[in-house]
Protein backbone atom coordinates (compact mmCIF):
# COMPACT_ATOMS: atom_id res chain seq x y z
CA UNK A 1 0.00 0.00 0.00
CA UNK A 2 1.19 3.57 -0.35
CA UNK A 3 3.79 4.28 2.22
CA UNK A 4 2.30 8.03 2.19
CA UNK A 5 -0.33 6.75 4.40
CA UNK A 6 1.28 4.27 6.30
CA UNK A 7 -0.30 5.16 10.04
CA UNK A 8 2.04 3.19 11.79
CA UNK A 9 5.22 5.33 13.60
CA UNK A 10 8.62 2.88 14.63
CA UNK A 11 10.98 5.48 16.00
CA UNK A 12 11.64 6.47 19.26
CA UNK A 13 9.20 9.14 20.93
CA UNK A 14 6.88 8.94 17.90
CA UNK A 15 3.57 9.25 19.05
CA UNK A 16 1.46 6.24 17.72
CA UNK A 17 -1.77 6.80 16.06
CA UNK A 18 -3.54 4.27 18.32
CA UNK A 19 -2.38 4.79 21.97
CA UNK A 20 -3.20 1.36 22.80
CA UNK A 21 -3.93 0.26 26.92
CA UNK A 22 -2.54 3.47 28.53
CA UNK A 23 -5.92 4.93 29.63
CA UNK A 24 -5.22 3.85 32.93
CA UNK A 25 -2.00 6.00 33.10
CA UNK A 26 -3.27 8.89 31.40
CA UNK A 27 -5.99 8.65 34.38
CA UNK A 28 -4.02 8.64 36.79
CA UNK A 29 -2.03 11.80 35.65
CA UNK A 30 -5.85 13.80 34.97
CA UNK A 31 -6.01 12.95 38.29
CA UNK A 32 -2.95 14.41 39.77
CA UNK A 33 -4.10 17.60 36.82
CA UNK A 34 -7.56 17.97 39.04
CA UNK A 35 -6.18 17.77 42.14
CA UNK A 36 -3.72 20.03 41.72
CA UNK A 37 -6.60 22.18 40.00
CA UNK A 38 -8.33 22.37 43.42
CA UNK A 39 -5.42 23.22 45.47
CA UNK A 40 -5.13 19.56 47.05
CA UNK A 41 -1.08 18.07 46.77
CA UNK A 42 -0.55 14.85 45.23
CA UNK A 43 2.90 12.72 44.44
CA UNK A 44 4.63 13.26 41.51
CA UNK A 45 4.77 10.27 38.72
CA UNK A 46 7.63 7.73 38.03
CA UNK A 47 7.13 5.71 34.44
CA UNK A 48 9.40 2.33 34.79
CA UNK A 49 10.37 -0.07 31.84
CA UNK A 50 11.71 -1.70 29.40
CA UNK A 51 13.32 0.23 26.18
CA UNK A 52 10.45 0.67 23.75
CA UNK A 53 7.58 -0.08 25.64
CA UNK A 54 6.12 3.53 24.96
CA UNK A 55 7.43 5.43 27.98
CA UNK A 56 8.69 9.15 25.94
CA UNK A 57 5.18 9.09 24.13
CA UNK A 58 3.34 8.67 27.57
CA UNK A 59 5.25 11.65 28.89
CA UNK A 60 4.58 13.87 25.77
CA UNK A 61 0.77 13.00 26.11
CA UNK A 62 1.18 14.13 29.64
CA UNK A 63 3.26 17.07 28.60
CA UNK A 64 0.16 18.33 26.74
CA UNK A 65 -2.52 17.84 29.30
CA UNK A 66 -0.56 19.83 31.56
CA UNK A 67 -0.08 22.53 29.29
CA UNK A 68 -4.23 22.23 28.37
CA UNK A 69 -4.75 22.47 32.12
CA UNK A 70 -2.77 25.85 31.79
CA UNK A 71 0.26 24.47 33.74
CA UNK A 72 3.75 25.47 34.02
CA UNK A 73 5.98 22.95 32.16
CA UNK A 74 9.49 22.43 31.57
CA UNK A 75 11.36 19.25 30.25
CA UNK A 76 14.61 17.80 30.68
CA UNK A 77 16.16 14.89 29.41
CA UNK A 78 19.00 12.81 31.33
CA UNK A 79 20.30 11.97 28.20
CA UNK A 80 21.29 16.11 27.82
CA UNK A 81 23.24 15.06 30.76
CA UNK A 82 25.67 13.83 28.12
CA UNK A 83 26.71 17.94 27.94
CA UNK A 84 27.70 17.47 31.53
CA UNK A 85 25.82 18.75 35.01
CA UNK A 86 26.12 22.51 33.72
CA UNK A 87 24.62 22.29 30.47
CA UNK A 88 21.76 20.39 32.08
CA UNK A 89 21.04 22.60 34.81
CA UNK A 90 21.60 25.33 32.17
CA UNK A 91 18.86 23.73 30.45
CA UNK A 92 16.30 23.67 33.06
CA UNK A 93 17.40 27.20 33.71
CA UNK A 94 16.14 28.59 30.58
CA UNK A 95 12.93 26.13 30.54
CA UNK A 96 11.81 27.85 34.10
CA UNK A 97 12.90 31.61 32.04
CA UNK A 98 10.89 30.27 29.28
CA UNK A 99 7.61 29.13 31.03
CA UNK A 100 7.51 31.79 33.23
CA UNK A 101 8.03 34.67 30.61
CA UNK A 102 5.21 33.00 28.79
CA UNK A 103 2.85 32.54 32.05
CA UNK A 104 3.29 35.65 33.18
CA UNK A 105 2.75 37.47 29.95
CA UNK A 106 -0.56 35.81 29.48
CA UNK A 107 -1.87 36.69 32.89
CA UNK A 108 0.77 38.89 34.80
CA UNK A 109 0.65 39.26 38.69
CA UNK A 110 2.62 40.67 41.78
CA UNK A 111 3.15 36.93 43.03
CA UNK A 112 4.45 36.02 39.10
CA UNK A 113 6.56 38.93 38.41
CA UNK A 114 8.60 38.27 41.70
CA UNK A 115 9.33 34.80 40.91
CA UNK A 116 10.24 35.80 37.73
CA UNK A 117 12.47 37.67 39.37
CA UNK A 118 13.72 34.56 41.22
CA UNK A 119 14.29 32.62 38.23
CA UNK A 120 16.36 35.19 36.61
CA UNK A 121 18.43 35.07 40.00
CA UNK A 122 18.91 31.19 39.34
CA UNK A 123 19.48 31.70 35.96
CA UNK A 124 22.19 34.28 36.38
CA UNK A 125 23.71 32.34 38.75
CA UNK A 126 23.69 29.49 35.61
CA UNK A 127 25.82 31.88 33.95
CA UNK A 128 22.39 31.87 31.46
CA UNK A 129 22.04 34.90 29.97
CA UNK A 130 19.84 36.12 26.84
CA UNK A 131 16.53 35.49 27.67
CA UNK A 132 14.77 38.90 28.57
CA UNK A 133 11.47 37.81 30.86
CA UNK A 134 10.97 41.46 31.62
CA UNK A 135 12.08 41.19 35.40
CA UNK A 136 15.59 41.94 37.11
CA UNK A 137 17.39 39.29 39.43
CA UNK A 138 15.29 38.96 42.22
CA UNK A 139 18.32 40.03 45.50
CA UNK A 140 18.14 37.42 48.08
CA UNK A 141 16.07 34.39 46.01
CA UNK A 142 17.81 32.13 44.02
CA UNK A 143 21.00 33.80 43.87
CA UNK A 144 23.22 32.02 47.63
CA UNK A 145 25.20 29.85 44.83
CA UNK A 146 24.32 26.58 46.61
CA UNK A 147 22.45 24.57 43.37
CA UNK A 148 20.24 22.47 45.76
CA UNK A 149 18.84 26.13 47.92
CA UNK A 150 19.04 28.31 45.16
CA UNK A 151 16.44 25.09 43.09
CA UNK A 152 14.45 25.01 46.08
CA UNK A 153 13.88 28.51 46.39
CA UNK A 154 12.71 29.11 42.65
CA UNK A 155 10.52 25.92 43.09
CA UNK A 156 8.38 27.81 45.98
CA UNK A 157 8.63 30.98 44.66
CA UNK A 158 6.89 29.67 41.46
CA UNK A 159 4.89 27.13 42.50
CA UNK A 160 3.22 29.42 45.25
CA UNK A 161 2.41 32.02 42.50
CA UNK A 162 0.99 29.45 40.55
CA UNK A 163 -1.22 28.23 43.32
CA UNK A 164 -2.64 31.36 43.28
CA UNK A 165 -4.45 30.84 40.04
CA UNK A 166 -5.58 27.30 40.28
CA UNK A 167 -1.99 26.07 38.55
CA UNK A 168 0.91 24.12 39.34
CA UNK A 169 4.64 23.79 37.88
CA UNK A 170 5.14 20.70 36.11
CA UNK A 171 9.08 19.55 35.87
CA UNK A 172 9.05 16.46 32.97
CA UNK A 173 12.01 14.43 33.28
CA UNK A 174 12.97 11.67 30.56
CA UNK A 175 15.72 9.00 31.29
CA UNK A 176 15.53 10.37 34.92
CA UNK A 177 18.66 7.49 35.77
CA UNK A 178 21.04 9.51 33.76
CA UNK A 179 20.82 12.20 35.71
CA UNK A 180 24.15 13.47 37.51
CA UNK A 181 23.73 12.93 41.61
CA UNK A 182 23.62 16.64 42.63
CA UNK A 183 21.25 17.53 40.26
CA UNK A 184 18.91 14.25 40.58
CA UNK A 185 19.45 15.04 44.78
CA UNK A 186 18.49 18.72 44.73
CA UNK A 187 14.92 17.36 42.43
CA UNK A 188 14.09 15.02 44.95
CA UNK A 189 15.11 17.50 47.78
CA UNK A 190 12.38 20.34 45.73
CA UNK A 191 9.74 17.38 45.40
CA UNK A 192 9.98 16.62 48.98
CA UNK A 193 9.62 20.49 50.15
CA UNK A 194 6.60 21.17 48.05
CA UNK A 195 4.96 17.64 49.49
CA UNK A 196 5.85 18.58 52.90
CA UNK A 197 4.67 22.30 52.40
CA UNK A 198 1.87 22.10 50.07
CA UNK A 199 3.46 23.99 46.53
CA UNK A 200 2.17 22.71 43.12
CA UNK A 201 5.35 21.21 42.07
CA UNK A 202 5.76 17.97 40.48
CA UNK A 203 8.33 16.16 39.14
CA UNK A 204 6.90 13.39 36.56
CA UNK A 205 9.78 11.27 35.12
CA UNK A 206 10.24 8.15 33.07
CA UNK A 207 13.38 5.75 32.99
CA UNK A 208 14.84 2.38 32.75
CA UNK A 209 13.89 -0.41 35.21
CA UNK A 210 16.52 0.69 37.19
CA UNK A 211 14.65 3.85 37.72
CA UNK A 212 13.29 3.56 41.25
CA UNK A 213 16.29 1.75 42.87
CA UNK A 214 17.76 5.01 41.58
CA UNK A 215 15.68 7.76 43.53
CA UNK A 216 15.81 5.57 46.44
CA UNK A 217 19.55 5.23 46.60
CA UNK A 218 19.68 9.08 46.01
CA UNK A 219 17.12 9.82 48.91
CA UNK A 220 15.77 7.60 51.59
CA UNK A 221 12.52 9.19 51.13
CA UNK A 222 12.32 8.84 47.45
CA UNK A 223 9.84 6.35 47.72
CA UNK A 224 6.83 7.66 49.55
CA UNK A 225 7.20 10.46 47.14
CA UNK A 226 5.95 9.32 43.59
CA UNK A 227 3.38 7.22 42.38
CA UNK A 228 5.34 4.40 40.81
CA UNK A 229 4.22 2.89 37.10
CA UNK A 230 5.80 0.03 35.39
CA UNK A 231 5.04 0.45 31.92
CA UNK A 232 5.17 -2.44 30.42
CA UNK A 233 4.46 -4.77 27.39
CA UNK A 234 0.68 -4.77 25.59
CA UNK A 235 -1.79 -7.99 26.07
CA UNK A 236 -2.51 -9.74 23.15
CA UNK A 237 -6.04 -7.94 22.68
CA UNK A 238 -4.51 -4.48 22.97
CA UNK A 239 -1.27 -5.10 20.72
CA UNK A 240 -4.43 -6.44 18.12
CA UNK A 241 -5.62 -3.13 18.60
CA UNK A 242 -2.52 -1.19 18.51
CA UNK A 243 -2.18 -3.04 14.87
CA UNK A 244 -6.19 -3.29 13.25
CA UNK A 245 -7.21 0.21 14.69
CA UNK A 246 -5.11 2.72 12.50
CA UNK A 247 -5.52 0.49 9.46
CA UNK A 248 -9.24 0.36 9.87
CA UNK A 249 -9.20 3.95 10.04
CA UNK A 250 -8.05 3.45 6.24
CA UNK A 251 -10.54 0.72 5.36
CA UNK A 252 -7.65 -2.04 5.42
CA UNK A 253 -8.30 -5.09 7.54
CA UNK A 254 -6.13 -7.92 8.57
CA UNK A 255 -7.00 -11.59 8.04
CA UNK A 256 -6.76 -13.28 11.38
CA UNK A 257 -3.50 -15.67 10.36
CA UNK A 258 -1.76 -11.96 9.47
CA UNK A 259 -2.51 -10.83 12.56
CA UNK A 260 -1.53 -13.88 14.84
CA UNK A 261 1.60 -14.47 12.68
CA UNK A 262 2.35 -10.29 13.36
CA UNK A 263 1.06 -10.57 17.15
CA UNK A 264 3.46 -13.33 17.58
CA UNK A 265 6.66 -11.27 16.25
CA UNK A 266 5.88 -8.23 18.13
CA UNK A 267 5.35 -10.10 21.21
CA UNK A 268 3.57 -7.64 22.93
CA UNK A 269 6.08 -4.64 22.63
CA UNK A 270 4.79 -1.44 21.21
CA UNK A 271 7.71 -0.14 19.14
CA UNK A 272 7.60 -3.78 17.23
CA UNK A 273 4.14 -3.51 16.71
CA UNK A 274 4.80 -0.10 14.85
CA UNK A 275 7.74 -1.78 13.02
CA UNK A 276 5.85 -4.70 12.09
CA UNK A 277 2.61 -2.77 11.04
CA UNK A 278 4.36 -0.18 9.09
CA UNK A 279 6.50 -3.59 7.53
CA UNK A 280 3.13 -5.51 7.00
CA UNK A 281 1.43 -2.23 5.37
CA UNK A 282 4.32 -1.60 2.66
CA UNK A 283 4.30 -4.95 1.93
CA UNK A 284 0.73 -5.39 1.32
CA UNK A 285 -0.66 -5.01 -1.87
CA UNK A 286 -4.29 -4.76 -1.13
CA UNK A 287 -6.41 -3.36 1.04
CA UNK A 288 -6.78 -7.09 3.22
CA UNK A 289 -3.43 -8.31 5.00
CA UNK A 290 -2.68 -11.23 3.92
CA UNK A 291 -1.09 -14.28 5.57
CA UNK A 292 1.85 -14.21 2.71
CA UNK A 293 1.83 -10.55 3.10
CA UNK A 294 2.45 -10.98 6.87
CA UNK A 295 5.06 -13.49 6.82
CA UNK A 296 7.35 -11.05 4.14
CA UNK A 297 6.80 -8.02 6.44
CA UNK A 298 7.69 -9.88 9.90
CA UNK A 299 11.18 -10.51 7.84
CA UNK A 300 11.22 -7.14 6.65
CA UNK A 301 10.52 -6.15 10.27
CA UNK A 302 12.99 -8.09 12.20
CA UNK A 303 15.52 -6.74 9.11
CA UNK A 304 14.97 -3.06 9.70
CA UNK A 305 15.18 -4.03 13.98
CA UNK A 306 18.55 -5.27 13.42
CA UNK A 307 19.44 -2.11 11.93
CA UNK A 308 18.28 0.61 14.07
CA UNK A 309 16.76 -0.85 17.59
CA UNK A 310 19.44 -2.90 18.18
CA UNK A 311 22.67 -2.18 16.73
CA UNK A 312 21.87 1.29 18.55
CA UNK A 313 22.66 -0.10 21.82
CA UNK A 314 25.17 -2.60 20.06
CA UNK A 315 27.98 -0.47 18.81
CA UNK A 316 27.77 1.19 21.73
CA UNK A 317 29.20 -1.50 23.48
CA UNK A 318 33.08 -1.91 23.91
CA UNK A 319 34.37 -5.28 22.87
CA UNK A 320 34.58 -6.41 26.99
CA UNK A 321 31.32 -5.57 26.87
CA UNK A 322 30.03 -7.54 23.72
CA UNK A 323 31.48 -10.40 25.78
CA UNK A 324 29.55 -9.89 28.71
CA UNK A 325 26.32 -9.60 26.52
CA UNK A 326 27.32 -12.79 24.75
CA UNK A 327 27.69 -14.52 27.94
CA UNK A 328 24.26 -13.21 29.09
CA UNK A 329 22.37 -13.96 25.96
CA UNK A 330 22.93 -17.77 26.60
CA UNK A 331 20.39 -17.27 28.96
CA UNK A 332 17.77 -15.73 26.84
CA UNK A 333 15.35 -13.04 27.98
CA UNK A 334 15.27 -14.02 31.27
CA UNK A 335 18.07 -12.35 32.87
CA UNK A 336 20.88 -14.35 34.21
CA UNK A 337 23.14 -14.34 37.84
CA UNK A 338 26.37 -12.84 37.90
CA UNK A 339 28.04 -16.08 39.43
CA UNK A 340 26.83 -17.97 36.64
CA UNK A 341 27.85 -15.29 33.84
CA UNK A 342 31.72 -15.65 35.96
CA UNK A 343 31.21 -19.71 35.77
CA UNK A 344 30.45 -19.36 31.98
CA UNK A 345 33.41 -16.81 31.34
CA UNK A 346 35.75 -18.83 33.68
CA UNK A 347 36.76 -15.65 35.57
CA UNK A 348 36.48 -14.55 38.95
CA UNK A 349 32.96 -12.25 39.79
CA UNK A 350 34.91 -9.35 40.47
CA UNK A 351 36.49 -9.18 37.35
CA UNK A 352 33.33 -8.69 36.20
CA UNK A 353 31.77 -5.74 37.92
CA UNK A 354 33.38 -3.01 36.26
CA UNK A 355 31.95 -4.15 32.62
CA UNK A 356 28.68 -4.60 34.55
CA UNK A 357 28.40 -1.24 35.91
CA UNK A 358 29.29 0.14 32.50
CA UNK A 359 26.33 -1.71 30.72
CA UNK A 360 23.79 -0.29 33.54
CA UNK A 361 25.46 3.14 32.88
CA UNK A 362 25.14 2.96 29.14
CA UNK A 363 21.07 1.66 29.65
CA UNK A 364 22.12 -1.62 27.99
CA UNK A 365 21.14 -3.74 31.17
CA UNK A 366 19.66 -3.62 34.67
CA UNK A 367 19.94 -5.58 38.12
CA UNK A 368 16.41 -6.56 38.35
CA UNK A 369 17.81 -8.03 41.85
CA UNK A 370 21.24 -8.73 43.77
CA UNK A 371 23.15 -10.85 41.64
CA UNK A 372 21.23 -10.70 38.77
CA UNK A 373 21.39 -8.45 35.15
CA UNK A 374 19.11 -8.43 32.74
CA UNK A 375 18.78 -6.85 29.24
CA UNK A 376 16.67 -3.89 29.23
CA UNK A 377 16.26 -4.10 25.53
CA UNK A 378 13.29 -6.81 24.76
CA UNK A 379 14.31 -9.09 22.14
CA UNK A 380 18.28 -8.31 22.77
CA UNK A 381 19.35 -11.95 23.90
CA UNK A 382 18.50 -13.01 20.26
CA UNK A 383 19.62 -10.12 18.52
CA UNK A 384 23.23 -10.40 20.55
CA UNK A 385 22.98 -14.18 19.44
CA UNK A 386 22.39 -13.66 15.78
CA UNK A 387 24.83 -11.06 15.57
CA UNK A 388 27.58 -12.92 17.76
CA UNK A 389 26.51 -16.39 15.89
N1 LIG B 1 0.44 2.52 23.73
C1 LIG B 1 1.04 2.32 22.55
N2 LIG B 1 0.43 1.63 21.56
C2 LIG B 1 1.06 1.45 20.39
N3 LIG B 1 2.29 1.91 20.10
C3 LIG B 1 2.94 2.60 21.04
C4 LIG B 1 2.35 2.84 22.31
N4 LIG B 1 3.23 3.56 23.06
C5 LIG B 1 4.32 3.75 22.29
N5 LIG B 1 4.16 3.19 21.06
C6 LIG B 1 5.19 3.16 20.01
O1 LIG B 1 6.33 2.51 20.56
C7 LIG B 1 7.55 3.11 20.12
C8 LIG B 1 8.43 3.47 21.31
O2 LIG B 1 7.85 4.50 22.09
P1 LIG B 1 8.74 5.39 23.08
O3 LIG B 1 9.88 5.99 22.35
O4 LIG B 1 7.82 6.28 23.82
O5 LIG B 1 9.30 4.24 24.08
P2 LIG B 1 10.24 4.44 25.36
O6 LIG B 1 9.68 3.54 26.42
O7 LIG B 1 10.41 5.86 25.67
O8 LIG B 1 11.63 3.81 24.86
P3 LIG B 1 13.14 4.19 25.36
O9 LIG B 1 13.27 3.61 26.73
O10 LIG B 1 14.04 3.50 24.39
O11 LIG B 1 13.27 5.67 25.33
C9 LIG B 1 7.15 4.27 19.22
O12 LIG B 1 7.27 3.84 17.88
C10 LIG B 1 5.68 4.53 19.57
O13 LIG B 1 4.96 5.01 18.45
MG1 LIG C 1 12.06 7.11 25.74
Amino acid sequence: MDSASNPYSPGAGRRPFELAARTALINDFDLLISRAAAGRTDRGIVLHGLHGVGKTVLLTEFRRRAEDAGFLVVSLEGRDAEGGPKAIRAKLARGLLQAGRKANSRRATPALAAALGTIASFAAGLQVSGIDVGVGARHGRGDSGAFAVDLEETVEDTAVALAERQSALILVVDEMQNLDAGLLSALLGAQHQASQRDWPFYLVAAGLPNLPSVLNQSQRYAEGLFTYRRVGALDREDSATALTAPAAEQGVSYDPEALDLLLNAAGGYPYFLQEYGSAAWESAPHQRISPDDARVAVEIGRAQLDQGFFPLRWRRSTKAEREFLRLMAVDGEGGSGTATLAARAGKKMTSMTMTRGSLIRKGIIYAPSLGQVSFTVPGMADYVRRVTA
